[in-house]
């Protein structure tokens, strides 16, 4: 199942009284090589992203401000995940259906990314989906 696959990550948080920082180190801190990067923001309020899943793509999505669910689903078990630590990130799998919702006002979803765009690479339409989850 690959939403036992689907974790939280814990970045390196260095506190100082100046601000809080965190970075991210390709296959050091995320388990890939990140080939791009991408976020959402100005999401107006009751609006979602996401609704789809990927064939190979893996992704993280930080909140780097603000929060957000995540909706996780690997067509044979859901779960919500809410994401509002900067140091935090979700690492997703491929073939994990997901949908991003409940955006607080000025949130930013980051996600460090796998791939490059490919659209082949998107499942957008959910019973497409399962029968390929589901090997039916
Ligand atoms: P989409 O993946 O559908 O956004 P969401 O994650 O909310 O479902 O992408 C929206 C549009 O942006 C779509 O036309 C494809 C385009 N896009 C790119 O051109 N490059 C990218 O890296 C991403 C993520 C999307």
């Amino acid at each position: 199942m690959m939403l036992a696959q689907c974790r939280i990550i814990e970045f390196p948080k260095i506190q100082d009284r100046r601000g809080n920082l965190t970075f991210i180190e390709e296959n050091r801190h995320v388990p890939f090589e990140i080939k791009r990067v991408y976020y959402l923001y100005d999401v107006p309020g009751g609006e979602s992203r996401g609704g789809h899943a990927h064939k190979q793509l893996q992704q993280v999505l930080i909140a780097v401000s603000g929060s957000f669910d995540v909706v996780l689903d690997d067509g044979f078990s859901r779960e919500k995940i809410t994401l509002n630590r900067p140091w935090q990130g979700l690492y997703i799998p491929q073939m994990v259906w997901r949908e991003i919702e409940n955006f607080s006002s000025g949130a930013v979803c980051l996600v460090l990314a796998s791939e490059f765009y490919d659209e082949e690479d998107y499942y957008r339409n959910y019973a497409n989906f399962l029968r390929a989850a589901r090997g039916t």
